[in-house]
């Protein structure tokens, strides 16, 4: 669609077409939205923008509990963008899923959060969680975190696509 004026006297977005939302495995629906997020990237270079639509686009394709970023500020994750309920602000290096997958720079896939020591809980209805560094020149700059209602929600499938969409986002 063009962006433009409608003849409701509102303008446009240009990218106010909607997400296309597919519904095969979850491979295939990765596949389909990576494509999508490359296009909502594209030619925007302001982090928190292109993270808000990131965390959207993620939430819209898998209807999970949350899903967001936290940056790295000083010896600190802050809550940055995300989608879902209201969220811890700060997390300390090596706290939680987060703070540890900050520390060793690996991408955590928690299928019980229960059994995680150190879980930071934000929300009393997140079972499972994967955790995803981004990491830059060798850095971690911040953390994509996703939470889900149900148990063992996340896989080594989502670890490819999600590492895969992280590496997209102009940082
Ligand atoms: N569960 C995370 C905290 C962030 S929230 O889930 C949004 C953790 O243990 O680091």
């Amino acid at each position: 669609m063009q962006s433009g004026k409608l003849n409701r006297g509102l303008y446009l977005c240009p990218m106010a077409e909607d997400l296309t939302i597919s519904i095969g495995d979850k491979a295939d629906q990765y596949q389909s939205l990576i494509p999508q997020i490359q296009g909502l990237l594209e030619g925007e270079n302001d982090l928190v923008a292109n993270l808000a639509n990131v965390a959207a686009a993620l939430k819209e394709q898998f209807g999970w509990l949350w899903v967001g970023f936290y940056l790295v500020k000083g010896d600190e994750l802050v809550l940055g963008p995300f989608q879902g309920p209201v969220a811890c602000t700060r997390i300390r290096k090596g706290r939680g899923v987060c703070g540890s997958s900050w520390a060793t720079a690996r991408t955590l896939v928690v299928p019980d959060v229960e059994q995680f020591p150190g879980h930071i809980a934000c929300s009393s209805s997140s079972r499972s969680e994967i955790v995803v560094p981004i990491i830059r020149n060798g850095a971690v700059l911040g953390v994509l975190d996703a939470d889900s209602a149900e148990w063992n929600q996340y896989d080594a499938i989502d670890q490819e696509y999600l590492e895969k969409i992280t590496a997209l986002i102009l940082w």
